[in-house]
């Protein structure tokens, strides 16, 4: 009989294990792997201002971004820890051109393969702003006791088994779903655990906070437009005008909008004719995520979920959150073109 009355994060992960009678556990330990490699990187993004690791790392990732020194780490920490996991056999993540495939006889026998943004919203680091870790789990395709191959990774996003994110911010929390609901962890430091805070997480239907970086207002597409307008115009029947929040950092901004109500929008322009965010490893992620608490998650025009990805660093407009604002902008959307 416990004596306490928190549940850890891997207290929980077992506990669930029931919810898929046929599971032999692989799932669950990958899980775990993934809670402990963000409790390293959580330690190393905590002593960011003590220590010589912020700033640029001198490198360009696949995106043609400026890596800094944590990005590095976090891709570093991640990779090492899911390879000796022995639950995946191979994985993509932003800073890697390639997929990454594990050879030793464990991984190859592996059922899954992962998908991540290792740290989002790098470029907020060195202002103290919260970071955050986005990562999903599929089935592979490809046969098991061989090496993983591109086609396992370019699965549409229904496919997703697992998906979630670690927010480093003023406290830490890891949130995932396995397709039955979502469920929200936070660190806590004394006991260097993950509990159990925030239990079967709903997103509100009609949220009050839109999220936008609205410096490329002028270059976004008509619908969106009308969608910022509506979002400011005075209606105290349908709470607007509607509150503007806007960290920069997608973990961030999601996880406010999950918890409050909201949307947070990030359309094609000039400068990015496809949007700005990844598909395979932050959109569709942060899509099953959002559904599975009542929200939803868009390109404008189709479901994120059913979306599959042509290339690994494929980039989407992007619209997640609550139910009803989504739909409204869709509308908005339609109706302009
Ligand atoms: P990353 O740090 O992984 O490259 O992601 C940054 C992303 C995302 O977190 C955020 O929503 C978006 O970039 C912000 O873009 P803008 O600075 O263009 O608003
Ligand atoms: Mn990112
Ligand atoms: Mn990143």
């Amino acid at each position: 009989m416990k004596s306490y009355s928190i549940t850890t994060l891997n207290e929980f992960i077992i506990q669930r294990q029931a919810d898929f009678p046929y599971a032999k556990g692989e799932l669950s330990r990958l899980l775990s792997h993934l809670g402990t490699a963000a409790k390293i990187v959580n330690k190393k993004i905590n002593k960011a201002g003590l220590v010589d690791i912020l700033g640029e790392s001198g490198e360009i990732n696949v995106q043609g971004e400026e890596q800094k020194k944590l990005d590095v780490f976090a891709d570093q920490t991640f990779i090492s820890a899911l390879q000796a996991s022995g639950e995946v056999c191979g994985l993509v993540t932003e800073e890697n051109q390639e997929i990454i495939t594990f050879d030793d006889n464990l991984s190859l026998d592996a059922k899954y393969i992962l998908m991540m943004d290792p740290l989002d919203g790098s470029s907020n680091i060195d202002v103290n702003v919260s970071v955050g870790t986005i990562f999903s789990i599929y089935r592979r395709v490809s046969q098991r006791g061989h090496r993983a191959e591109t086609g396992d990774f370019l699965q549409p996003g229904s496919r997703m088994v697992a998906a979630g994110y670690v927010v480093y911010g003023s406290s830490t929390m890891m949130v995932y779903t396995t397709g039955k609901g979502v469920n929200g962890f936070t660190l806590d430091p004394s006991i260097g655990e993950f509990c159990l805070s925030h239990p079967n997480m709903q997103v509100p239907e009609a949220g009050n906070i839109y999220s936008i970086n609205e410096g490329h207002y002028i270059n976004f597409p008509d619908g969106v437009k009308k969608f910022i307008k509506y979002c400011q115009e005075n209606d105290p029947e349908t709470n607007r005008p509607y509150t503007s929040r806007y960290i920069g950092s997608l973990v961030s901004d999601f996880h406010r909008n999950l918890i409050k109500g909201g949307i947070f929008l990030y359309p094609q322009s000039a400068a990015s004719p496809n949007g700005k965010l990844r598909l395979a490893y932050e959109c569709a992620p942060m899509a099953f995520v959002a559904e599975q608490a009542g929200g939803r998650a868009s390109n404008g025009h189709q479901r994120i979920l059913d979306l599959t990805p042509e290339s690994l660093h494929q980039r989407t407009p992007y619209y997640v959150g609550s139910l009803q604002m989504i739909e409204r902008l869709e509308e908005f959307i339609k109706e302009s073109e």
